[in-house]
């Protein structure tokens, strides 16, 4: 008999079931993997290599349609297959509309079960599912319809699998790391090392250290050389966060580093060649800081062959429902053991505020709901500066004067009273925001 190396995950809160399928199963020789919750499914699929998932749909706390949804975002090759008791034409059509290759009517014959994993299975033997390696789930992190974030992923596309040096710009928050993580895992040369080193968290003098390695007695404490980040990431991709940060001593090592693509080790005389991919990122406005002559501008021409600028979350609000829904996912399987919703005048609110600190403050705000919530999310379980945006009703008639002062206010509220971050947004200078503050 042939041996078959497909791995099965079959999750239903039914233990017979289980029993019977894995019976079924294995008897073809399948390897399978079970679980009884959607949220011991998500937790195999993270580390396994599963190649067709068998789910019940009915099941307590998240049910089965929130794990084909989750599947589809995470895993979009993973064949899925149906197992129901209590089939609707609904359900039955919302199975097939989200991605369900096969759906099987509890109770079924020992032949129905056979017929249908071959059917679904054929897809995932001839083309290997690839959800071990981190490329779908790093595909799949990256959450956005708008046409802006859909640039970004083209660009990703275009640039994974070359060396060319990538510079990432974009307001803090908005997904500079996880950009970069996609581009080293989803292309091919994922399997050698991604290094990050935050060019802002690390002292100067120690910076050249982390980057470039030093060699024995180079300084006090050198007691045996060193690898550097460059050298430790061959083959591989070095990320350079927080690059407006590099002081300019580094910043002319750098420059040298990206046309000799050579290291010099501190304390060493000898260069070393070295085969790496570099990706930089900042939330700096670097042309601002070459006019102040902080950053130099060769470098940021070597460094920009290709330029990723990030879309502030404000610019892309069209996104803000599917990131909810990712986080909601996330941590109501965390910390509640069952999906949890968001009623639509939260909702609604998180639609109107404006994000200064982009996805990583709204991942922290629907964090935070989940934990305060009962059933749902609703209005009560979010921060308040968040809902000072409903305050101005939209029917009330104001004059113009009247309306740009409740607008600024507004910016002002929503960026902590951040006058800075709030002209910015305004795109007036602090001195005219200072005027206009003056004159209210
Ligand atoms: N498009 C996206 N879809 C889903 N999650 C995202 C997206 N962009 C960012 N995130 C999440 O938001 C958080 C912040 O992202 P990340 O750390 O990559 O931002 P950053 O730009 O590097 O921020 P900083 O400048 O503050 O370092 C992370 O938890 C990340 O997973
Ligand atoms: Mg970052």
């Amino acid at each position: 008999m042939r041996l078959r190396k497909e791995n099965i995950l079959i999750v239903d809160d039914d233990l017979h079931i289980l029993e019977l399928l894995q019976r079924h199963l294995h008897s073809w020789n399948y390897h399978t993997y079970r679980a009884v919750s959607v949220k011991e499914a998500v937790a195999i699929l993270k580390d396994t290599h599963i190649d067709l998932l068998i789910t019940d749909l009915k099941m307590p706390q998240i049910d089965g349609f929130e794990l084909i949804k989750f599947v589809s975002e995470h895993y979009p090759d993973l064949p899925k297959l149906v197992v129901t008791g209590f089939p609707s034409v609904q359900d039955s059509l919302k199975a097939i509309k989200s991605g369900v290759v096969e759906y099987l009517t509890k109770p079924f014959t020992k032949g129905e079960l056979q017929a249908a994993v071959a059917k679904a299975l054929p897809k995932a033997s001839k083309e290997p599912v690839k959800n071990t390696v981190p490329k779908s789930k790093h595909q799949g992190e990256i959450i956005g319809a708008s046409e802006k974030i859909e640039e970004v992923l083209q660009i990703i596309d275009r640039v994974k699998d070359n060396k060319a040096t990538i510079f990432i710009n974009g307001e803090s928050g908005t997904g500079k790391e996880l950009v970069a993580r996609a581009i080293h895992y989803e292309g091919k040369f994922s399997s050698a090392p991604f290094i990050p080193v935050n060019c802002g968290g690390i002292p100067e003098n120690l910076l050249e250290a982390e980057l470039f390695g030093y060699t024995k007695g180079a300084f006090t404490g050198a007691d045996k050389d060193r690898k550097g980040a460059f050298q430790a990431a061959q083959g591989g991709t070095i990320f350079l966060d927080e690059i407006g940060n590099a002081s300019l001593a580094v910043q002319a090592r750098l420059l040298r580093v990206l046309q000799e693509k050579e290291v010099v080790r501190v304390g060493a005389q000898k260069p070393e060649k070295i085969d790496v991919r570099v990706i930089a990122a900042t939330n700096n406005n670097l042309p601002e800081m070459i006019k102040k002559q902080t950053f130099r501008e060769d470098l940021y021409y070597r460094l920009s062959v290709v330029e990723i600028p990030l879309p502030a979350l404000r610019a892309r609000m069209s996104d803000i429902p599917l990131l909810v829904d990712k986080f909601l996912f996330k941590y109501g399987v965390e910390y509640k053991d069952r999906f949890v919703r968001i009623d639509p005048e939260a909702l609604e609110v998180l639609k109107r505020y404006s994000w200064p600190g982009n996805i990583r403050e709204l991942e922290n705000v629907i964090q935070r709901a989940v934990i305060m919530c009962d059933k749902m999310v609703t209005i009560k379980d979010l921060p308040d500066h968040l809902k000072y945006s409903l305050e101005m009703p939209e029917h009330k008639l104001v004059s113009l004067a009247q309306m740009e002062r409740e607008y600024i206010k507004k910016v002002l509220r929503s960026t902590g009273n951040n006058k800075t971050k709030a002209a910015e947004i305004l795109q007036i200078t602090r001195k005219t925001l200072r005027n206009k503050l003056d004159e209210s």
